[in-house]
């Protein structure tokens, strides 16, 4: 037989098997007989390296090492879900969907605890495995999701040309214990749970490592301009026909009642299940409805969590110990006698800061509860206060002199944290640092906390603003470092320059300024100079700044040293003004634009920025007023459709580039 024809007819019956294996849980081969297959097939594909494919089987179990994930922009945001935990909150939410819908039908599916992944499919195969990452991009880990047995590399049937499928990633409680008992066995740390296990796993650099750890994954949504059905019961049941895991617990309910009924019956068994759940996650069924109900900045308003009441323990408080935030805040840490709860050896717990300790009046020695509801730290509740033996439980007393810098602390009336007040802590600069490069401030990557201290430590990176000051021949000498991954690491620190001043505000770390607070101060300042002479009226009449981060701001202008700081940033090229988009030309003016699909010689936002910096605009859906629809490859046939039906002209990306004599 033809050597390809044998490679596609081995690679599609060993597909069979893993999907009747993994999907269906039943094999209609023995072992034996599917290793026989595999090995057939690898055996061919070394001989025919010409016939590689990354979707073949055989990539199951791993192989490529990566040194970075590419990140992508999600094409629908990965939202997170509301939670309840009552009977009433459950009531709360279903007066606000019949606000909107009239006798709405919903789905009830387990609140499976792992750590969530979007997969794209293209004609078929799988194209893309994004993390959630900020829910507006997430990294490409596809090479190790590529490992995942339950996985399909290559769709059966009848499946939509593109589509986004999203679900969890967990690891069962059977596959966790193992995995740890062969840790104990070559004398490697223990994972602490299946969750966290999970989701470090997909983010290995090593797709074998990650083949080895038995992950397994439920499908729960499914995004696509042709969904095959108008409700989400059948949608994602109907995926199980083209190769996805389906979760067998999930039911239609026809009022809330019934829902409430539900989640009872499945908080008694869920103990019983194979796998880790937090809740049940409730869902209007019907898309029209989910539409109709929309979305508020974070939540879908189609969709709630129930999660499950908390589980609770006691155990001994050895002693507290204390860490230093980057904004110089101390908080204290119980160290626990390590105790079992909700499958997590905790060891460990936040007592979150002096007026805590003191409220509780929490003592070394002392019993105390620990209790974790869905949140991976536990919470310390009370103490048992009758167990209390006063000979060894002596009145807590808070230090007064930093751990780290030995400086004296601070503690105003009202506040209930302890600072340390000292610019050059080394923790506290440390911990800056680290903020500063952070996905969501400057998103500089390769630069560990590890590498941090080493550079610290060398005299190297004394402030943030060291930072565009490293060069190769100053890195390349340090022993954790090799060429590549200091050339990535000045690639990541000369690309920052690029992020606009809000995001450098954030990144400056002030104390109280979130991101959406510091978007906030750079649109209406606009500029650092005015944002530094702002006065404490001036910051509170801008909307949602309040007292506590106008004081935090003129504070943190009337030190020196960050103003010194701030200066060699400037220096550096960082954007301390907005900057209004440039406009190369108009003569995309008046012009309304939709792009869909996926373009060859350019990427979506690349394209969406040529079209506004030519004057043109961008809408996300056809209407009466769009002038063009711009296609690359796999176009949402619903829009094809309204444009044909509105008679808007549709263009392919070589077309507008050569229309408008634009370069790409
Ligand atoms: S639906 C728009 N369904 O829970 C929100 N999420 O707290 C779409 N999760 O990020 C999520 N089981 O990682 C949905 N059956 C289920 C789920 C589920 C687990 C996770 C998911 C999500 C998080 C939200």
């Amino acid at each position: 037989m033809d050597p390809q024809k044998k490679i596609d007819l081995l690679r599609k019956e060993i597909e069979k098997h893993n999907y009747y294996y993994y999907v269906k849980d039943k094999s209609i081969i023995t072992d034996l007989e599917f290793d026989n297959l595999l090995n057939e097939l690898i055996k061919l594909e070394n001989k025919y390296p010409e016939f590689f494919d990354d979707n073949s089987p055989t990539n199951k179990v791993g192989g490529s090492v990566v040194n970075s994930f590419t990140s992508h922009e999600h094409e629908y945001p990965m939202l997170s879900l509301s939670n309840s935990y009552s009977e009433q909150d459950l009531l709360d939410f279903d007066k606000r969907v019949k606000k909107e819908i009239e006798n709405p039908e919903y789905v009830c599916e387990l609140k499976f605890d792992g750590v969530s992944i979007s997969l794209e499919y293209i004609n078929g195969k799988l194209s893309k495995a994004l993390t959630r990452g900020d829910g507006k991009r997430g990294d490409d880990v596809i090479s190790n999701i590529r490992t995942i047995k339950s996985i399909p590399l290559n769709l059966f049937g009848n499946y939509p040309s593109k589509f986004i499928i999203r679900g969890e990633i967990f690891i069962k409680k059977h596959d966790f214990n193992e995995l740890n008992l062969s840790r104990k066995k070559n004398n490697l740390d223990e994972f602490s749970n299946p969750r966290n296990t999970a989701s470090g796993s997909i983010k290995l650099q090593d797709s074998r490592e990650v083949a080895k750890r038995k992950l397994s994954c439920f499908f729960y949504s499914i995004l696509s301009d042709e969904l095959p059905f108008n409700n989400h019961y059948e949608n994602v049941i109907q995926c199980e026909n083209w190769g996805f895991k389906i979760s067998n617990d999930i039911y239609l309910s026809k009022n809330i009642s019934d829902v409430i009924k539900l989640v009872n019956i499945i908080d008694k068994k869920k103990n019983e299940l194979p796998y880790e759940i937090d809740g049940i996650v409730i869902k209007v069924n019907s898309i029209n409805h989910q539409n109709k109900l929309g979305y508020t900045s974070k939540f879908p308003r189609w969709a709630i969590a129930y999660k499950f009441k908390t589980q609770s323990t006691k155990t001994k408080l050895n002693s507290i110990s204390f860490q230093v935030g980057r904004t110089g805040a101390i908080t204290p840490v119980a160290n626990l006698k390590p105790v079992l709860l909700s499958g997590t050896i905790i060891k460990r717990a936040s007592l979150h800061n002096f007026d805590y300790i003191n409220k509780l009046d929490i003592r070394v020695n002392d019993y105390v509860f620990l209790e974790k509801g869905g949140e991976i730290i536990p919470k310390i509740t009370g103490v048992d206060y009758e167990n209390r033996d006063s000979d060894i439980c002596e009145k807590f007393i808070f230090i007064d002199k930093c751990p780290s810098c030995n400086s004296n602390l601070e503690k105003k009336d009202d506040e209930a944290n302890y600072y340390c007040n000292n610019e050059h802590c080394p923790t506290k600069v440390k911990g800056s640092i680290e903020h500063f490069i952070s996905r969501k401030a400057m998103n500089i990557d390769g630069l560990g906390s590890e590498t941090i201290d080493l550079l610290y430590k060398k005299g190297l990176l004394l402030n943030i603003s060291d930072l565009y000051k490293l060069n190769k021949n100053e890195l390349i000498v340090l022993e954790r470092l090799g060429e590549k991954s200091v050339d990535n690491i000045l690639f990541a620190i000369e690309e920052s320059k690029k992020n606009p001043f809000e995001k450098v505000l954030y990144a400056l770390g002030i104390r109280h300024i979130g991101e959406t607070v510091a978007k906030k101060l750079a649109h209406t300042f606009k500029n650092i100079n005015i944002l530094a002479k702002a006065s404490f009226d001036d910051l509170v009449e801008t909307d949602e700044i309040g007292d506590k981060i106008a004081n935090s701001l003129i504070k943190y202008f009337s030190v020196k040293n960050n103003l010194i700081i701030i200066n060699e940033l400037i220096k550096s090229g960082l954007s301390f003004k907005i900057v209004n988009k440039e406009v190369k030309s108009n003569i995309l003016t008046n012009k309304l634009f939709v792009v869909s699909g996926v373009f060859e010689s350019i990427n979506r936002e690349n394209l969406k920025n040529i079209i506004i910096e030519n004057g043109g605009k961008i809408t996300n859906s056809i209407s009466k007023k769009t002038s063009y629809l711009v296609i690359g490859k796999n176009p949402g046939p619903s829009k094809i459709k309204n444009a044909e039906k509105l008679n808007v002209q549709i263009i392919k990306e070589y077309e507008f580039f050569t229309k408008y004599k634009l370069k790409n």
